[in-house]
């Protein structure tokens, strides 16, 4: 039996609030269908194996590194990279998510590299929580634990999470 591996599938997904159809060949990955189909380049690929956590969008809400899922696995879903954390004003601007901002004001970055990948995990982590509660160093570890920074030493990102963790606190009271 012959099996065509270029075989190609017509996916449609919502990204960031739109809807999005790209005809792949069925072993696209989804970073790859982001980057290169879709142009969202806020998405980066650092290790391409699974390992480093760069790549990591929500599907359906629930982080994912996207170097490892095909395209067609997210035929139907909702995605969500880090272009699509910064929400809407009320005056049509747009205002940086809480963890974006905490990322500025802590400078818990260098090169960027793996800031997307933090930026999305973190965000879903904190948004999955009880905001109203204080988050321990245990919960920072776990939320930045999936992740690798080969700038940061981690300092400046753990406070980031604190301090993004502190605006959501107070935004829910
Ligand atoms: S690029 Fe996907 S985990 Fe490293
Ligand atoms: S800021 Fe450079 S790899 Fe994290």
């Amino acid at each position: 039996m012959t099996t065509s591996v270029d075989s190609e599938r017509t996916v449609t997904v919502t990204v960031n609030g739109v809807l999005r159809e790209a005809t792949v060949p069925v072993r696209r990955v989804l970073s790859d269908l982001l980057r290169e189909d879709l142009r969202l380049t806020g998405t980066h690929v650092g290790c391409a194996h699974g390992v480093c956590g760069s790549c990591t969008v929500l599907v359906d809400g629930v982080p994912v590194r996207s170097c490892l899922v095909l395209a067609v696995q997210v035929d139907g879903a909702e995605v969500t990279t880090v272009e699509g954390l910064a929400r809407e004003d009320d005056r049509g601007g747009q205002v940086l998510h809480p963890v974006q901002e905490a990322f500025r004001e802590c400078h818990a970055l260098q090169c960027g590299f793996c800031t997307p990948g933090f930026l999305v995990t973190i965000a879903a982590g904190l948004e999955a929580r009880d905001a109203t509660a204080e988050i321990t160093e245990e919960e920072v570890d776990e939320l930045v634990g999936g992740n690798l920074c080969r700038c940061t030493g981690y300092a400046n990102i753990k406070k980031a999470v604190r301090h993004a963790a502190a605006t959501m606190r107070d935004d829910a009271r």
